[in-house]
């Protein structure tokens, strides 16, 4: 049986700011919400900064006309995360009750899969990127551990530590697009027992990279134009087909792409050492090998 879930990220509902067209986010969420209840979808994941903020009266507002959108998927299982404009000016409990869906750390089985959403610390300024707060890392490693069946690993913020060169907000602010503690982040997830998929948003471009054998997705926000010139409309469809991943963007900036969804954690060798630090040298080594 193949496992369908329907994806939208940094909806960003609200004015528009830079290169995000806000005003129209209403209205793409109602198509979205339109093609899951006309289609069959086991699941609706949606990944964080619902609204762009602006003050707090105004982002409860917000926050309500998106859930409005979402209600209207009924019974169908939703889950959300928490991105960092939806905690600029509203508590993670303001966004859960106005969703009326949890925030927390937690996951949620579908068949035979499993979906790990990891809520740590959003919060940002602009001269202040992104960093994991006390107990982050624990909740991480603890859900992680709990099981070891294949886990698509939810989370707003992307964990690869992927470069941001050519992307519009972030080439110039790396800090801001992923935790200072990605090596951390990077350990507990080669560690924990399940073969993962990591899925995130935030960085406004659709990525996919390959860390320690897992794979990285990031998806384009929906109404992000720095790369067409025009809302991107961008949604996702998962198919999880026996031991295929298909993950499919569509809109604008569309991505196709087939990975393995692997029953097995892969085991990539430790990195090297750097070369300056080898006694032998290895430059010469490959060289003669050549
Ligand atoms: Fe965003």
């Amino acid at each position: 049986m193949v496992t369908r879930i329907a994806v939208v990220a940094d909806i960003h509902h609200g004015r528009d700011t830079f290169t995000k067209r806000g005003t129209a986010a209403l209205g793409l969420l109602d198509d979205f919400i339109d093609g899951v209840n006309a289609g069959s979808f086991d699941a609706v994941i949606d990944l964080g900064d619902r609204i762009s903020d602006e003050t707090a009266e105004r982002d409860v507002a917000l926050q309500r006309q998106v859930a409005n959108g979402f209600h209207r998927l009924g019974n169908k299982p939703r889950h959300h995360v928490i991105g960092n404009h939806d905690l600029a000016l509203l508590s993670a409990d303001q966004n859960a009750v106005i969703l009326d869906a949890p925030m927390h750390t937690r996951s949620a089985i579908i068949g035979e899969h499993r979906l790990v959403f990891w809520q740590p610390d959003v919060s940002l300024t602009a001269e202040r990127g992104l960093f994991l707060k006390d107990g982050d890392l624990d909740a991480l490693e603890k859900v992680l551990n709990d099981d070891d069946r294949p886990t698509l690993l939810i989370s707003h913020v992307p964990l690869s530590g992927h470069a941001q060169t050519g992307n519009y907000y972030f080439e110039r602010n790396p800090g801001h697009a992923t935790y200072a503690e990605n090596a951390e982040i990077r350990s507990v997830m080669a560690r924990a027992p399940c073969p993962l998929i990591a899925l995130a948003g935030h960085v406004h471009w659709n990525t996919l990279t390959m860390v320690d054998g897992t794979a990285h997705l990031t998806l384009q926000s929906l109404t992000e134009t720095f790369t067409t010139g025009e809302p991107a409309a961008s949604t996702a469809v998962i198919e999880i087909d026996g031991d295929e991943f298909r993950w499919t963007v569509r809109g604008l900036d569309r991505v196709s792409v087939t990975l393995p969804w692997p029953k097995v954690k892969p085991q990539w060798r430790p990195v090297l050492n750097a070369f300056s630090d080898m006694k032998v040298d290895p430059t010469a080594k490959f060289a003669s090998n050549a």
